[in-house]
């Protein structure tokens, strides 16, 4: 038999994962159309007039991209009327997205990063959409914000498309980490990697190096000892890579291991750390320990925070477990 479609790899799932009900199911194929449209988007790039800026800034104070803003609005569409959802969240929306009046709500809240890895859209490198869905709330007619603060490992799902040379769909409903591939001409998502793992040791890290000056000690011992190769204390050579795409970075990962850490830095004392909790952090998280790897913010699991707040940043350092453990260890002591 030739591998699975999404539609009947979920179809299969709800058989043998509890928390695979229809609603989910659907929500997820609502998903997976919004990302074949931001694919096709995409891959017109120019020729639909869609590269450049929006004009717009959104509630962290960075410049909306065309793109940030438009698939934002694919993934709207595909969900808001869906049934499965009863309320929406985004890096590109200042609060929680309510459905349109007469919308019927389901069961499941998502949080999404529409487009991940803005500052590479305009340079043709991969970018794409991070996504979080959790449970509403049980008894609740409307949903509030403070519904939506559920720690990252109350997850019902997690995943991620990337749009690189292929379009894939990365996804965990929490037994283990599947790969899908865009199959354009029958525009659909095929299984091609089943239990992604990612090894518990590494030779390749990632890390924006232009902030070095601004980190705390133990990342900076640690990345110094990396850098010292193989006549310094860890005894070998590693290498070095950094998309700026989350997602294409911990894509890498999962495919042949490797540590990613935007780690907290000095930079801006109001910030944390770059990355978002809700919406990259969390989903990133579970996909990452699914796989077989860990993540912290150095000190804490990410998976263990309790959110306050929707745009909340984190420090993250994630990847192979044998090195987040060591870099963790250098911040505890
Ligand atoms: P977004 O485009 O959704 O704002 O996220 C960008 C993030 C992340 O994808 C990436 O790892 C990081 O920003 C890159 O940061 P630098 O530009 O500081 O390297
Ligand atoms: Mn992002
Ligand atoms: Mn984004």
């Amino acid at each position: 038999m030739s591998a699975p479609t999404l539609s009947q790899y979920l179809l299969a799932k709800q058989h043998s994962l509890p928390v695979v009900t229809p609603q989910l199911q659907e929500l997820l194929m609502q998903v997976s159309v919004a990302c074949k449209a931001i694919s096709v988007a995409i891959g017109k790039g120019a020729l639909a007039g869609i590269l450049g800026q929006a004009g717009s800034d959104n509630i962290q104070g960075e410049e909306q991209k065309k793109l940030d803003v438009l698939s934002n609005d694919i993934v709207l569409a595909a969900t808001e009327n869906s049934g499965c959802v009863a309320g929406l969240a985004s890096e590109e929306m200042d609060d929680i997205y309510h459905l349109p009046a007469g919308a019927k709500q389901g069961d499941y809240l998502m949080l999404f990063d529409p487009l991940d890895g803005s500052s590479n859209i305009d340079v043709n490198v991969s970018v794409g959409t991070i996504f979080s869905i959790l449970h509403k709330p049980e008894g609740k007619n409307s949903v509030t914000t403070e519904d939506f603060f559920q720690a990252g490992s109350k997850q019902v799902c997690a995943g991620y498309a990337v749009y690189g040379p292929s379009t894939l769909l990365v996804l965990t409903l929490g037994d283990g980490v599947d790969c899908f591939t865009l199959d354009r001409e029958l525009g659909e998502f095929i299984l091609t990697q089943t239990r992604m793992t990612i090894p518990v040791d590494t030779r390749e890290f990632a890390i924006n190096t232009s902030n070095m000056r601004f980190w705390e000690q133990p990342v900076r011992r640690y990345v110094e000892e990396m850098l010292a190769g193989q006549t310094g204390i860890r005894g070998k050579d590693f290498n070095m890579r950094w998309v700026a795409s989350m997602v294409a970075d911990v894509h890498r990962i999962l495919t042949r291991g490797g540590v990613f850490m935007y780690p907290f830095d000095l930079k801006d004392s109001s910030k944390a750390g770059k990355l978002r909790l809700m919406y990259e952090a969390n989903p990133m998280s579970l996909l990452v320990e699914q796989a077989g790897g860990a993540s912290t913010t150095g000190r804490v699991r990410i998976l263990d925070i309790q959110p306050t707040g929707l745009h909340q940043r984190v420090p993250v350092i994630l990847g192979s477990k044998n090195e987040v453990e060591l870099v963790t260890g250098y911040h505890l002591g």
